[in-house]
């Protein structure tokens, strides 16, 4: 730790290695990172943790499906996680996983605390195990479901250690009532106190029915339960058994989700307690982002994903919409709809249009030069007040993880500035020197907004604020800005603007959402084979990545036989609201009749389509469209640069439905 700076340690969850990252995950990692930014710039020492959670039955079984030793495996899906974060510009200080030596003996030690304090004892249980949640499931009889899945649970009985969880009612009820704070917010609490009053069993924190996890030493066959196993991760990425060192224990903050919950605010706590270690500070839980009110799996098809809204609209503005959209605590709905008209109206004209009004105002009146103020008016006063006002309704704001309040203020701000420019109207005024007075007021005054909104909104959007600092021809980097120091007027005439540069292009809505949307089927279902014809590609936010569209060079035959096409034919076509480019066509493929969307409603028209014979891709696995279910791939030729589709067909044979193309 640095001298004198108080210390932050923040995590996120450490996350399941069975799957990878989508929006969820993104979101709990966005608002960690931007909290580390945000502490930074109030002068804290901050570490923030991530990892990933890699034992357990689901990963043993997930390994095998893949046809790997489950070493192999959890090291292959850590490191995609990583790349994931790394790409996104969500790189944590400390990426903490469950194999790790270091969290081993981490482990081992923490149970010889707690056992050596006398809150381990071997007992035997029989009950309802949730493989997926990795947790027995209280109170449930067999034939019951998972409450938090819906799954069906297993019976198991076996040997176990007990952790002593019936001894820390109290402890527990005494701590949250001396931390008030604890658990955040307060309706959570509630659920929390309610629940411990309700009466604690004792814990199996052992298993000998899993092979794959962190050994008890001289106790084998068992091994710890994942939860032992992965809350411990916390601790053993700041030092482990000499956590003292590095000065970071006890946490500052742990962010988790809604359903992991009692994990955090009642076996934690507990199992620290036993153990005599210190306590974190806080448990902030948020909610979940739903797709149609549902939560997110990848068997109903509805993931979010995180990478084609980066590469499209850049990684800034996803991070702006997760944060903006929900308050922090709530679940909400996530729609590409809402996102990219946010992105549009909030971002493109809203940060991105008064960056380079101001810019191009400067550039054209004063060559570039941030001009010095005159004689203040009124109006003047009245927006610099409002400015300073919020500088500390902000810093409030992102102090309470009130996310979206913080953004609400400052884009109050943003459009303040664009009224007091549209009032006073520096572009009508002359050359004499008063005009030119005036103008450097109002120019001042509007570069001087500018840099105290991207100083505010630098933890939410690191990237384009970076990108304004340089535009404004501010030295140093907006990251290393005190925001304690903050204040109206710190603006130093004079300085030369850096080169023009267009933040967030506009984007047309239908078309930004279909290539998101195809973007993230080619991720999900890499497709074997030729893709269907996209959309000529627009203007791509610069900072952002192109969508990575390369195929091999050359395939085996065996490649080409798994991808199994057949002579369908068109039995009916209609166009789907909100989506200009896409027709939903059910299609006779011989053995059966297919629901398929197709991007050709803009060259095709429905009614001309009926009784054609097309070529269809049947083992296509299905995906949404817009919404709707497309289960299977007509095959069009993309022609000209716009890439007009082209369909496939059959025009000098009467070929039978169903045929296959070979
Ligand atoms: N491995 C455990 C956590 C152990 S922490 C010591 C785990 N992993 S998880 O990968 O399933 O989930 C990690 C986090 O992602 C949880 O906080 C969970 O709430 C969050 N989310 C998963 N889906 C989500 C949404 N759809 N929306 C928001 N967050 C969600 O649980």
């Amino acid at each position: 730790m640095s001298p004198g700076k108080p210390k932050f340690y923040l995590t996120t969850p450490i996350y399941y290695t069975n799957g990878l990252p989508h929006i969820g995950h993104t979101y709990t990692t966005v608002v960690a990172d931007t909290i580390r930014r945000f502490k930074r710039m109030r002068g804290y020492e901050v570490v923030m943790t991530t990892g990933t959670d890699e034992h357990g039955v689901n990963v043993e079984r997930a390994a095998k499906k893949a046809g790997m030793s489950e070493t192999a495996f959890v090291a292959k899906m850590a490191e995609e996680w990583r790349a994931l974060w790394d790409e996104l510009g969500l790189t944590a200080d400390e990426f903490v996983r469950t194999t790790d030596l270091q969290h081993v003996r981490t482990v081992q030690w923490l149970f010889r605390l707690c056992r050596e304090n006398g809150y381990v004892y071997k007992g035997q249980y029989t009950g309802q195990y949730c493989i997926y949640d990795n947790a027995f499931v209280n109170d449930a009889k067999q034939g019951d479901n998972c409450p938090d899945c819906g799954r069906p649970t297993e019976t198991i009985t076996e040997e176990n250690f007990f952790f002593k969880l019936s001894a820390f009612q109290k402890p527990l009820l005494d701590f949250y009532r001396k931390n008030p704070g604890f658990i955040q917010p307060e309706t959570r609490r509630n659920e929390i106190v309610s629940f411990v009053e309700g009466g604690l069993k004792d814990l199996s924190i052992t298993r000998t029915t899993i092979r794959w996890g962190i050994p008890v030493p001289g106790e084998e066959p068992h091994v710890f339960y994942v939860w032992f196993d992965a809350l411990t991760a916390y601790l053993s990425a700041v030092g482990g058994p000499e956590f003292e060192k590095r000065g970071m224990w006890p946490a500052d903050l742990h962010l988790v989700g809604k359903d992991i919950i009692r994990f955090h605010t009642v076996y934690w706590p507990a199992f620290l307690m036993a153990a005599m270690l210190p306590v974190p500070k806080q448990v902030w839980v948020h909610g979940w982002f739903l797709m149609d009110a549902e939560k997110m799996s990848k068997s109903k098809g509805n993931v979010v994903l995180p990478r084609p809204i980066a590469n499209l609209l850049g990684m800034d503005a996803l991070r702006y919409f997760v944060l903006r959209e929900i308050p922090f605590g709530q679940d909400g709905n996530f729609s590409y709809d809402a996102l990219v008209t946010r992105y549009n109206s909030d971002l493109a004209n809203g940060l991105g249009n008064l960056a380079s009004r101001a810019a191009a105002l400067i550039e054209k009146n004063f060559g570039g030069k941030i001009p010095k103020a005159a004689e203040r008016k009124p109006q003047d006063e009245a927006l610099a007040k409002e400015v300073q006002a919020a500088i500390g309704e902000v810093l409030e704001n992102y102090e309470n993880l009130s996310f979206a309040r913080a953004l609400e203020t400052i884009w109050g701000v943003i459009a303040a500035a664009d009224k007091y420019l549209t009032s006073e109207q520096p572009w009508a005024l002359g050359n004499s020197e008063q005009d030119q007075a005036r103008k450097a007021t109002i120019l001042w005054t509007t570069a001087e907004l500018l840099r105290v909104v991207t100083v505010l909104v630098h933890p939410v959007m690191p990237a384009s604020t970076t990108r304004i600092w340089a535009l404004l021809g501010l030295p140093g980097s907006v990251a290393s800005v005190e925001l304690d120091g903050l204040r109206w007027g710190q603006l130093a005439p004079g300085k030369q603007l850096g080169p023009a540069q267009t933040l967030f292009p506009r984007v047309e809505k239908t078309e930004a959402i279909e290539r998101i949307e195809a973007m993230a089927n080619e991720e999900l279902n890499p497709a074997p084979a030729a893709q269907p014809a996209k959309a000529a590609p627009s203007a791509t936010p610069a900072g952002a990545a192109a969508a990575p569209q390369t195929a091999p060079d050359k395939i085996g035959i065996e490649d080409f036989a798994k991808v199994e096409m057949r002579v369908g034919q068109i039995k009916t076509a209609e166009r789907i609201v909100g989506a200009d480019k896409l027709l939903k066509l059910t299609v006779d493929i011989g053995t059966e009749i297919r629901q398929i969307c197709a991007g050709i409603a803009q060259y095709y028209e429905p009614e001309k389509l009926i009784g054609r014979k097309v070529a269809v891709v049947v083992n296509l696995a299905p995906r949404k469209l817009r919404g709707v279910e497309s289960n299977g791939m007509i095959i069009a030729a993309a022609v000209g640069p716009e890439g007009r589709p082209v369909l496939a067909g059959f025009p000098d044979e009467d070929v039978e439905i169903g045929a296959r193309l070979k």
